[in-house]
């Protein structure tokens, strides 16, 4: 990210100099400042690719706190997150792990797709999102006492979550939820014409098409094309490439491997288009 500078490379800890473009769609920013106020535990719930990561480079920015990052994953460890003994030459020494690293300088800890992560990684955030406001590490042998600007927001994808990877209703409960979703046409446009440095109609062509392809959500499709995928589409046409090879590329491609499906998709994003153009 331009204007980013990471604070260790190794904690991926940013403090973000430029104010990151967020265009807001309702009152998050306010009730995130709010949240933040308050020291509580914010979770970002929405669609992939609608500006949630965005957001929270906006806030870190604004608030003026460093970022630390952590994409979870299905390997994501306890210690992954909290740190462990690694072999030096002087013995074991003891590595921060990213959201101490956070606990200890005050940052704002932003775990991306918290429900991918174990549920006995979950737990290491609950003594840090109630009264306690602590992180034990258990193996050190160290109470952490978070540090006073410290504070943790996750994000949440409910579309894709089984009952089997869901958060738990004891992690779930410690949050204030600020729902995100894609905006409406004309600002969704704006934020196209914006990252992608296209013209305005070709911003709203796109917009439609994914207005289109979220309609066919819920048959066979998981989730209709996202604002990241029109920026990707906006990128190709700017770059030259043809409409239809760029929204076959960006957004039919991606989306899904089903071929019923795409050929569905390709017919409705067609039906969009100046006629002739066909996306097979
Ligand atoms: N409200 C918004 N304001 C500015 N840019 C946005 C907004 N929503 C989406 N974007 C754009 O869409 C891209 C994808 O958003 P991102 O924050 O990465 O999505 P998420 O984290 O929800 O998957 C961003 O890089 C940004 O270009
Ligand atoms: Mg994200």
């Amino acid at each position: 990210m331009p204007g980013a500078q990471k604070v260790s490379e190794n904690l991926s800890a940013q403090i973000i100099h430029d104010e990151p473009f967020f265009r807001a769609v309702a009152d998050e920013i306010e009730i995130f400042a709010a949240a933040y106020a308050g020291r509580l535990p914010v979770m970002l719930k929405g669609p992939t690719g609608c500006g949630k990561t965005r957001f929270v480079e906006h806030m870190a920015w604004r608030l003026k706190r460093p970022l630390v990052t952590v994409a979870a994953h299905e390997d994501l460890a306890a210690a992954d997150l909290a740190g462990r003994f690694l072999l030096a030459p002087e013995g074991t020494v003891w590595h921060d792990g990213p959201l101490t690293a956070a606990v200890r300088m005050g940052a704002i800890c932003y775990l991306d797709e918290i429900v991918e992560a174990r549920q006995d990684t979950t737990v290491v955030i609950h003594p840090l999102t109630d009264a306690r406001r602590s992180l034990p590490l258990d193996k050190k042998g160290e109470l952490v006492e978070a540090h006073p600007d410290f504070q943790l927001t996750i994000s949440y994808n409910p579309g894709y979550q089984s009952a089997v990877k869901d958060l738990k209703e004891s992690t779930k409960q410690r949050f204030v939820a600020i729902e995100f979703s894609y905006p409406e046409p004309s600002i969704e446009a704006e934020i196209v014409m914006r990252e992608a440095g296209v013209e305005a109609p070709i911003a709203s062509g796109l917009v439609d098409v994914a207005l289109r392809s979220r309609n066919l959500r819920g048959q066979g499709l998981a989730e209709g094309a996202s604002t990241r995928m029109l920026i990707h589409a906006a990128k190709l046409l700017r770059g030259g490439a043809p409409l239809s090879a760029a929204l076959r590329s960006a957004i039919l491609l991606p989306i899904t491997d089903e071929p019923d499906l795409r050929e569905a998709l390709g017919a409705a994003i067609a039906a969009s288009l100046p006629n002739g153009l066909s996306l097979q």
